[in-house]
């Protein structure tokens, strides 16, 4: 994943260095690093953790440079140590590179001929990029690159400056995403791995397609191909707002995102209902023709919006009568799905750069899909590769642990679910009542708040145990899977989401004493034979802890703690069950002292494949 940062122009480069990078580590914050030049010398300083501690190494005092590059890593290769923080320098330090990728054929290269004298001074593939750019330069940054970029396999963003051009910088791209950014006078030229780093700026921006390089150079910026064409870019006016890092005086970003819940839903649906309960998508332009003749539907993303897209499958399912699959994106372009005429492939993501997602959908647009974005950022890779996007409206998603984003992303996946059943076959008034409920969920979320407390205490109680079972049934299947990833994400404990109706074909063996069951019940279709695998896993001494809404006779008698949830219809039992859950993960991260907004090895965008 990683976050790279670039600048050239009249401010202080190491200064705009650190304020980019805290912009983009949410990309990854296992080290950081800047490097820029000094009286014609490469100097560069690297830190292990996060761009805080880079901060601290940095003395300003004779720093008042032009030009400087910066990276925030999630590692890759290599352990998360200073040596393998980027950039990373060629053996005569003479050049210095930062990377975001990974470089598939490291090992072969630095064994190759033209490497294997080389002495490497970290363990990471990127380094190779900076080794073999200074054998590949014959003063000429541009062919050097070029050079470089065709003995290069897998995937690479990367930024490089070289010790004789220090008024000079050099952009690629090959997958991973890269953006570049200039003021109209052209005094300042910024290349960020995405637009959030131009936050609060009014900027020219323009993005390179894989294999592109772009050369900033006395005030001027020149894009060239593999063949050494020039490449004619046409710029996008950036507007973007100044991002507002706050927590609202709660104790984490997480669990203000929790909080924000009741506006977010709200948002995913309240402008997109007319009065008269139409629904309209601002900017949609998948045209109705195609809409109503899909016959084949295929969602993708990963994570928590691989599990948002398990329930949407179920609902759009059954409303539009349509097949519909699910696909884990970082496994679709491995299979070789069917995709009719008329497919619609449905890519959903919060932050719409995730790679894996990426990948899926250059699969469909090989296949000639039609594609739609169900997308938290706006200008994002994913929207801007789609055909149509449907926003999140969710707002900034801080906490690498995704809450919002998730029922936003369900809120949204339900309202596009109604709005192609109405145009395929579905009668107006048949969503009526589906509708109204919905209209309650905000309200219905905020109650579900007001139980923090209680969820408090019942988080104390099990916050001693390492091993969970989540179970669940029907669409209360999905949300355990989300409740279990939330529960590993945070507080690094063993949690294993399954359909409690599977538990007999294996994993009952692992029940006892020391197990704790967490049993989502607010399915109304399920709930009998839901109870009936409750009493299974009860009977082989599980500990069990219920989820529930208040209506709901008989799991007093079988848990051993519930937490009673307000009543609503089975597909819309997930937004107070999920939000409990998430509650119920948080408490057990901050009881065991974890870093709860940063959680160890992940990153908030995930850029690597
Ligand atoms: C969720 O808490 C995660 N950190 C993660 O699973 C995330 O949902 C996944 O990486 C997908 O991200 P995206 O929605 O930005 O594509
Ligand atoms: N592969 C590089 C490393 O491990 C970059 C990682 C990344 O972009 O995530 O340092």
């Amino acid at each position: 994943m990683c976050g790279i940062f670039g600048y050239l122009g009249s401010k202080n480069s190491i200064k705009a260095c650190l304020t980019g990078l805290k912009l983009l580590e949410y990309r990854g914050y296992d080290s950081a690093g800047i490097a820029a030049i000094k009286k014609g010398r490469l100097i560069q300083f690297k830190a292990s953790g996060k761009i805080k501690a880079l901060e601290k190494k940095i003395n300003m005092k004779d720093l008042k440079l032009n030009l400087a590059i910066g990276h925030t890593r999630w590692a890759t290769h290599g352990p998360a140590i200073e040596k393998n923080a980027h950039p990373h320098l060629d053996e005569k330090n003479s050049v210095a590179i930062v990377h975001n990728g990974i470089i598939e054929n490291y090992n072969i290269l630095k064994k190759s001929f033209k490497l294997k004298q080389t002495k490497f001074r970290s363990e990471t593939d990127s380094e190779v990029i900076a080794q073999l750019f200074s054998i590949n330069y014959k003063n000429d940054l541009v062919l050097a690159t070029i050079e470089t970029l065709k003995q290069l396999k897998g995937s690479l963003a990367i930024v490089a400056i070289h010790k004789d051009h220090p008024n000079e910088i050099i952009a690629a791209k090959r997958e991973s995403p890269l953006a570049i950014g200039y003021d109209d006078k052209k005094t300042e030229f910024i290349i960020s791995s995405d637009p959030n780093a131009f936050s609060g700026r009014n900027l020219n921006v323009i993005f390179l397609k894989n294999d592109e390089i772009a050369h900033i150079k006395n005030g001027d910026i020149t894009v060239i191909d593999l063949k050494n064409n020039k490449i004619l870019k046409t710029p996008q006016k950036l507007n973007s707002k100044n991002l507002t890092f706050s927590k609202k005086g709660f104790d984490h970003y997480l669990l203000k995102e929790i909080f924000d819940q009741p506006i977010t839903v709200q948002k995913a649906f309240i402008d997109r209902l007319t009065e008269n309960d139409e629904i309209e998508f601002e900017n949609f332009n998948l045209d109705k023709k195609f809409l109503k003749s899909i016959d084949n539907i295929i969602i993708t993303a990963c994570g928590t919006s691989y599990h948002a897209s398990l329930i949407a499958k179920t609902f759009l399912q059954e409303k539009a009568k349509i097949f519909i699959s699910s696909e884990i994106a970082s496994e679709m372009r491995f299979k070789n799905l069917i995709f009719t005429k008329n497919t619609l492939v449905i890519a959903i993501s919060q932050s719409g750069e995730t790679a894996d997602t990426v990948a899926a959908l250059k699969t469909a647009k090989e296949n000639n899909a039609k594609t739609l974005a169900i997308v938290n950022v706006q200008n994002s890779t994913i929207s801007r590769m789609c055909d149509s996007s449907i926003f999140l409206k969710a707002g900034l998603e801080v906490s690498v642990c995704s809450t919002k984003a998730f029922s936003s992303q369900i809120t949204v996946l339900y309202l596009f679910a109604i709005y192609l059943a109405r145009l395929k076959n579905m009668k107006k008034k048949e969503s009526t009542s589906f509708l109204n409920e919905l209209k309650t969920i905000p309200r219905k979320i905020k109650k579900t708040l007001k139980d923090f407390d209680l969820i408090h205490e019942k988080a104390k109680k099990y916050s001693q145990y390492e091993n969970f079972f989540f179970l669940g049934r029907n669409l209360m299947y999905p949300t355990a899977m989300e409740a279990a990833l939330k529960l590993k994400e945070i507080s690094y404990l063993n949690a294993n989401a399954y359909p409690a109706g599977e538990m007999k074909h294996g994993p009952l063996a692992l029940i006892d004493s020391k197990l704790i069951v967490i049993a989502f019940c607010a399915n109304k279709k399920t709930y009998d034979k839901m109870l009936s695998n409750l009493m299974e896993a009860k009977a082989r001494n599980a500990q069990i802890l219920a989820f529930a809404t208040k209506k709901s006779y008989g799991i007093e008698d079988i848990a051993d703690d519930v937490i009673w949830l307000e009543e609503t219809s089975d597909e819309l039992a997930i937004f107070p069950s999920t939000v409990a859950s998430q509650l119920f993960a948080y408490f057990i991260a901050k009881i065991r002292k974890t870093d709860i907004d940063h959680p160890r090895n992940l990153a908030k965008t995930v850029t690597v494949e």
